[in-house]
C-alpha cells in the first residue's frame, strides 16, 4: 500500500476535490496518510482567491523538497503534485521555481491524475520535466471519476463549477473557468449513494451554486428541460434518510423565486444562507461588477425572511476595494447594522493578477484597509455573539455527527451550523434530536436533550421561535 498525503487550502470545493482525487488514486494502491513524512505521494490542492496563497504554496514546497530528498537518499520516491487554482493560474511559474514538482494540474483535469501519476512514477530520468495539465477539457471530469464515497454524517457534493459573473476582484472565472452545471440525474444519484453510506446532511457546492441549471433527469416533452437549484433541492429532499440540505456559495442576482419558495416549503433545507454582499456601497458594488445595489440586497433579504422567518444569514465582505472612501465604508457598516448577520467572513481587498480591479487606480492604502477591517469585524463579531446568545433557552434540532471530548457526550450542529455539545448516547449519531440550549461557549453551544423529543424530520427542523 502506498501512502498519499493531500493538503487542502481554501474553500469547501477544494475539500470535495481532494476527496475525489483520493478516490481516483485508490485503485492505484494509494491510501490516505495523515502527514507528508514518509508519504509516497503528496498533493497540494491550492487556493488563489486571496493574497499570499501562492507564497504559502512555495514555502510548503520548500519543506517537501527536503522530505523528497531524504526519501530519495533512502532509495524511495515521492511524487509531488500541485493541484487547484494556483496550479491553474501559475503552472509554469511553479515548475520554474520548484523543478522538483512532478505534476501540475488544474481543477478541471484531476480525473487524468491516475494517468499522470503512472507516467510520473515510470519516468526515472532525473532531467524529466514535470507534467502539466491545466486544460479546460470539453469532457467533464465527473464522467471519468469513480463515484464519491462518504466518510461521515455530513458530505459535500459539487453540483456546479466555474463562474460567468466576472466580479472585478475575483480570479474564479479564470481559474475555474466558465460556469458549468452537472446533470440533475447525476447529482441525485450521487446524493442517493452518499445517503446509502450513512450521510444525513448534504451541502451542495458551487462557486456560484444558485446559478445551477442542470439538465433534467428525463427530458420533459422532448425538450432539454433545465433545472434550477430550487427544483434540485426539492428533488433531493425526497431522498429518504437524508435529513438536511444546504448550499453555498450564492450570488444575490441568482436567487430566484423557485429557490426562495424552496426555503418556504422544504423543511430539510436549513434556514441558514451564505449570501455574500461584499459591500454596502452602490458605487463599490458597481465597480465590483456585482450587478445589484445595496437596496436590492435588502429587498432580497426581506423576501427570504418573508418565506422563512427563522432564516439567518452569513456573508462575505471586502474592505478597501480600489476607490473605497470612508463614506463607502460607512455604507457597508450601515448595511450590516440593518440586515444583521449570524456570521460572516471579511477580507482586505487584495489585487489578483489578471483581474480588472488589480489595474484600477486609487488602490486603498494598507493602513486604511486594516482600520476598516478591524471596525467591520468588531461589528460582525458583536452580531455573531448576539445571535448565539439569543439561542439560550431555545430548543434547536441538532444533527449529531461525532462523539464529544468527554465520555457520554456527542457533538452535533444546529440548523445554523453552531456546534452543540450534549450528553447523549452514541446511538444518536446520525440522528436529529431536539436540544434545549443551556450554555454559551466561545465557539459553540451546550445543551440537554429534550425528553421524548422523537419527532418527524419536518417537525424537528421547523424552529418554534
Ligand atoms: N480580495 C479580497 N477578497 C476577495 N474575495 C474574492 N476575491 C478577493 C480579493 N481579490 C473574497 C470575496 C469572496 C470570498 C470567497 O473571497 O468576499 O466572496
Ligand atoms: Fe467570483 Fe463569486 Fe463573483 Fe463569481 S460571483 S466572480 S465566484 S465573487
Amino acid at each position: 500500500m502506498k501512502r498519499l498525503f493531500i493538503k487542502t487550502y481554501g474553500c469547501q470545493m477544494n475539500e470535495y476535490d481532494s476527496a475525489r482525487m483520493a478516490d481516483a488514486l485508490a485503485p492505484l494502491g494509494y491510501a490516505p496518510a495523515e502527514t507528508p513524512e514518509g508519504a509516497d505521494m503528496v498533493i497540494l490542492n491550492t487556493c488563489h482567491i486571496r493574497e499570499k496563497a501562492a507564497e504559502k504554496v512555495f514555502s510548503e514546497l520548500g519543506r517537501l523538497r527536503a522530505e523528497k530528498r531524504r526519501r530519495e537518499a533512502a532509495g524511495e520516491g515521492m511524487v509531488i503534485a500541485v493541484a487547484g487554482c494556483v496550479a491553474q493560474a501559475e503552472g509554469a511559474e511553479i515548475l520554474r521555481r520548484a523543478p522538483f514538482v512532478d505534476i501540475v494540474l488544474g481543477p478541471q483535469t484531476y480525473h487524468r491524475l491516475p494517468e499522470m501519476v503512472a507516467r510520473a512514477t515510470r519516468a526515472a530520468d532525473p532531467d524529466r520535466r514535470g507534467l502539466v495539465d491545466t486544460d479546460f477539457p470539453v469532457e467533464s471530469k465527473f464522467d471519468h471519476l469513480p463515484a464519491a464515497n462518504a466518510s461521515g454524517i455530513g458530505a459535500f457534493l459539487t453540483v456546479q463549477e466555474g463562474c460567468d459573473r466576472f466580479c472585478t476582484f475575483c480570479v474564479v472565472p479564470y481559474t475555474r473557468g466558465a460556469e458549468a452545471s452537472r446533470p440533475a440525474a447525476d447529482v441525485i444519484a450521487e446524493a442517493r449513494r452518499l445517503v446509502g453510506q450513512g450521510v444525513r446532511e448534504i451541502t451542495l457546492l458551487g462557486q456560484n451554486v444558485n446559478a445551477y441549471h442542470g439538465a433534467a433527469p428525463h427530458r420533459v416533452g422532448g425538450g432539454p428541460a433545465e433545472w434550477g437549484l430550487g427544483r434540485l433541492v426539492r428533488a433531493l429532499a425526497e431522498i429518504e434518510g437524508l435529513s438536511r440540505l444546504r448550499y453555498m456559495t450564492s450570488h444575490p442576482r441568482d436567487m430566484d423565486e423557485a429557490l426562495i419558495a424552496a426555503h418556504r416549503d422544504e423543511p430539510k433545507l436549513m434556514p441558514f444562507l451564505h449570501l455574500p454582499v461584499q459591500s454596502g456601497s452602490d458605487r463599490m458594488l458597481e465597480a465590483m461588477n456585482r450587478r445589484h445595489g445595496a437596496a436590492d440586497y435588502r429587498r432580497l433579504v426581506d423576501r427570504l425572511r418573508a418565506a422563512r422567518s427563522d432564516l439567518a444569514l452569513s456573508s462575505d465582505f471586502i474592505v478597501g476595494f480600489p476607490g473605497e472612501t470612508d463614506a463607502d465604508f460607512e455604507a457597508t457598516l450601515a448595511l450590516v447594522a440593518e440586515v444583521g448577520f449570524a456570521s460572516a467572513f471579511s477580507f482586505k481587498y487584495s489585487p489578483r493578477p489578471g483581474t480588472p480591479a488589480a489595474l484600477l487606480e486609487r488602490q486603498v492604502p494598507e493602513a486604511a484597509k486594516d482600520a476598516r477591517l478591524a471596525r467591520l469585524q468588531a461589528l460582525l463579531r458583536e452580531q455573531q455573539q448576539g445571535f448565539n446568545a439569543a439561542m439560550l433557552g431555545r430548543r434547536l434540532p441538532v444533527l449529531f455527527d461525532r462523539p464529544g471530548r468527554y465520555e457520554g457526550q456527542l457533538v452535533g450542529r444546529s440548523p445554523y451550523l453552531q456546534p452543540v455539545h450534549v450528553a447523549a448516547p452514541d446511538a444518536l449519531i446520525g440522528q436529529v434530536a431536539m436540544v434545549e440550549i443551556r450554555d454559551l461557549k466561545t465557539n459553540s453551544l451546550g445543551g440537554a436533550l429534550v425528553a421524548g423529543a422523537a419527532a418527524t424530520a419536518s417537525q424537528q427542523e421547523r424552529l418554534s421561535a
